[in-house]
């Protein structure tokens, strides 16, 4: 996508064909700054502290840490340490582990000599069809889209967190879908949910929607609800950063809360996914799903821009108080209308995941 006028994706190779780019995250709305990665601890530490964050594009910014680990020491024990190190950077979203062992397996049989150039040419295919993923969820939820009746003179989509661009190499999960009804001149308006307590709506989606030129209203977290009840929400769409084989997904704190309330209006519940999301080996999301703990400072501190243009975080509890800060929830099933893939839409059951993905039907 474009920021400026300049075409951008969230992750790429320098020009010295080593250095991996990056956008800092944790700086939107308020500087876009570019990061140089320079090694496999750059890499996780860029992860862990949400430098890069969203499902898809953790999993590029771990293959690219391998290789990074890789142009440093191609040793097998180097390729064991890189690939602990980069999986326990966040816990949640599976497209870590997906990109970790793809590397893996391709990198192990090879001699050492060899594994630098492969892991980097694979980290780039895992890019590049990322890309071609993504902009096929959003041709496949824009035949959703086509399909409504709204309500009013525009379609009012709610989405909750960040699974733009931003969260992936380029066009975004849930936003996919938004961004090509756009530009099919479809009129579509997006509530944004503001995403306490890291604010990835806010600052994040709210940030690259308005680049985009699509109409959109940041709300509080809690506003979603009152707003379909009263019709003014034509669809909720979201982001996955797990999705079980049986259709279960987990997502952004606040996620499960936004499909109840749907649920209870009769607003179709849509999520966005790409197959490197889906966790093929559990069935119960609640029961299964590692949920990271953030830090409690993310609750008890807000960060934003001073009327004078700098930077500054406050805090806003009473001293003393605790503060709880579990990073994401599980949404059952039952309660989604649909999983948007690269290979069309699926029901949320495990017959409807394996209607599109056969090969991971499990032997009888
Ligand atoms: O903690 P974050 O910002 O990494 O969480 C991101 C989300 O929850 C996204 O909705 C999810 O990764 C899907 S991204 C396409």
């Amino acid at each position: 996508m474009k920021v400026d006028g300049k075409p951008y994706r969230t992750i790429w190779l320098a020009s010295d064909g080593k250095t991996v780019q990056v956008i800092d995250q944790t700086l939107l709305p308020h500087a876009f700054v570019v990061r140089d990665l320079q090694n496999v601890a750059n890499a996780t530490n860029a992860i862990k502290t949400m430098v890069v964050r969203g499902a898809p594009l953790i999993g590029a910014a771990a293959a690219y840490g391998m290789a990074l680990a890789m142009a440093e020491d191609p040793s097998d024990a180097a390729l064991a340490g890189a690939h602990k190190l980069l999986l326990d950077s966040r816990p949640t979203a599976v497209n870590l582990r997906w990109a970790l062992d793809d590397l893996r397996a391709l990198l192990q049989p090879l001699p050492p000599a060899k594994r630098r150039e492969a892991a980097y040419k694979r980290a780039a295919e895992i890019c590049d069809e990322d890309v071609e993923i993504c902009r096929r969820i959003g041709e496949n939820g824009l035949g959703l889209i086509r399909k409504l009746k709204p309500r009013g003179d525009r379609i009012n989509a709610l989405t909750h967190c960040n699974a733009g661009w931003l969260a992936t190499v380029d066009w975004g999960t849930a936003l996919s879908p938004i961004y090509q009804a756009h530009n099919a001149g479809i009129p579509i308006h997006v509530w944004v949910d503001e995403t306490r307590p890291r604010n990835q709506g806010a600052s994040l989606t709210a940030w690259e929607l308005g680049k985009h030129g699509v109409p959109h209203t940041v709300i509080a977290d809690n506003a979603g609800g009152h707003l379909m009840q009263h019709g003014q929400v034509d669809f909720c769409i979201v982001g996955s950063d797990r999705t079980t084989r049986s259709g279960d997904v987990c997502n952004k704190i606040g996620t499960y809360l936004k499909a109840l309330a749907a649920h209870d209006n009769g607003v179709p519940f849509y999520v966005g996914l790409p197959y490197p999301t889906i966790d093929w080996t559990i069935s119960d999301g609640v029961a299964e799903i590692p949920i990271e703990e953030r830090s409690a400072r993310e609750v008890s501190h807000m960060t934003g821009r001073t009327g004078t243009g700098e930077i500054a975080t406050v805090q806003i509890l009473p001293d003393g108080s605790a503060a709880a800060n579990p990073g994401f929830d599980v949404t059952p099933a039952r309660l989604v209308s649909g999983l948007i893939t690269e290979r069309g839409v699926a029901a949320a059951s495990e017959a409807g995941l394996l209607a599109l993905y056969p090969e991971q039907a499990r032997a009888a």
